[in-house]
């Protein structure tokens, strides 16, 4: 069935819906995108996504297209088009279109895309398992923008081999997943996950899930960690807006503990969701 989704102000069917081939986006990943979790028809941290949304527009050099209330609206107009009970929605905002030229131009009218992907979020996680490759990407990291050929290819070879996902490796030290970031668990139950900085995306289910383990008395680390010392942690396990945590089973062939979901991650995905369910707008 065909999903209606929305382009520069309207909500058209799928099949309907078109940007110029001289979009900015589509030329120099010119453009910046979120993806918001869907849970019982309603949009999960909000909040988070659109601060993040803000800063990322404001770091290259451009503001909102419209405001958070209309954004939001939006999103709850095509849950509401498509019927949608749970999965996520994908918001881009481009520079706009224009001819070609690598020097950004100023105030053009930017490209608003939004559509919706149907799939069941809160089931069982089973858990994956991961290898370690380069990170090729750029030094803005922080910023979220579609430029995201490295996270595809290393997520294809993974893939290619027969794994889940990539851990991505920089300087000795892990960053984060193709499209997640990454915690170890340690005998001790201390959570070591990477620190913010340009090198990583301040994920908004980082933010939640942190301060839900700080809440639960869990010891937290923040600082960079080798791929050895993830080898020996009792549990890994990864975050992000659809996939909440997710625990990590295998890193480059070696199982973590006895090699299913550790304790850790399966108690924060459940109140994660929990309070992701409670605070849905
Ligand atoms: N990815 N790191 C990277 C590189 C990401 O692409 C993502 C999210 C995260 C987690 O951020 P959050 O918790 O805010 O989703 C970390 C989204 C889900 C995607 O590209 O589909």
């Amino acid at each position: 069935m065909s999903r209606t989704v929305y382009v520069n102000g309207a909500f058209v069917p799928e099949e309907e819906a078109s940007v110029s081939i001289f979009d900015r986006g589509f030329l120099f990943a010119d453009a910046i995108y979120e993806v918001t979790a869907v849970i019982d028809s309603k949009i999960c941290e909000w909040e988070g996504h659109v601060a993040r949304l803000e800063r990322s527009l404001g770091e290259i050099g451009m503001g909102m297209p419209m405001s958070s209330e209309e954004l939001l609206e939006i999103h709850r107009e095509l849950v509401k088009r498509n019927d949608m009970e749970e999965g996520a929605i994908y918001l881009q905002i481009t520079r706009g279109a224009i001819d070609r030229d690598f020097v950004m131009p100023k105030d053009l009218e930017q490209t608003v895309v939004l559509f919706t992907q149907a799939k069941k979020l809160t089931g069982e996680k089973k858990g994956l398992r991961v290898v370690s490759m380069p990170d090729i990407r750029w030094a803005r990291r922080d910023i979220k923008t579609v430029q995201l050929l490295a996270a595809s290819m290393v997520k294809t070879e993974a893939k290619k081999q027969g794994k889940d996902d990539a851990w991505m490796v920089e300087d000795g030290f892990v960053t984060e997943g193709s499209s997640n970031n990454t915690y170890i668990v340690t005998a001790e139950g201390k959570i070591i996950t990477r620190n913010l900085s340009n090198s990583i995306l301040p994920g908004i289910t980082r933010k939640s899930v942190l301060r839900i383990a700080e809440e639960m008395k869990m010891e937290i680390e923040e600082r960079p960690y080798t791929i050895e010392e993830a080898q020996k942690a009792t549990e890994a396990f990864m975050t992000a807006a659809t996939s909440f945590v997710t625990p990590v089973l295998e890193i480059d062939g070696v199982e973590l503990g006895d090699g299913t979901p550790g304790p850790v991650s399966k108690r924060l995905c459940e109140v994660y969701i929990e309070e992701a369910r409670k605070a849905s707008c």
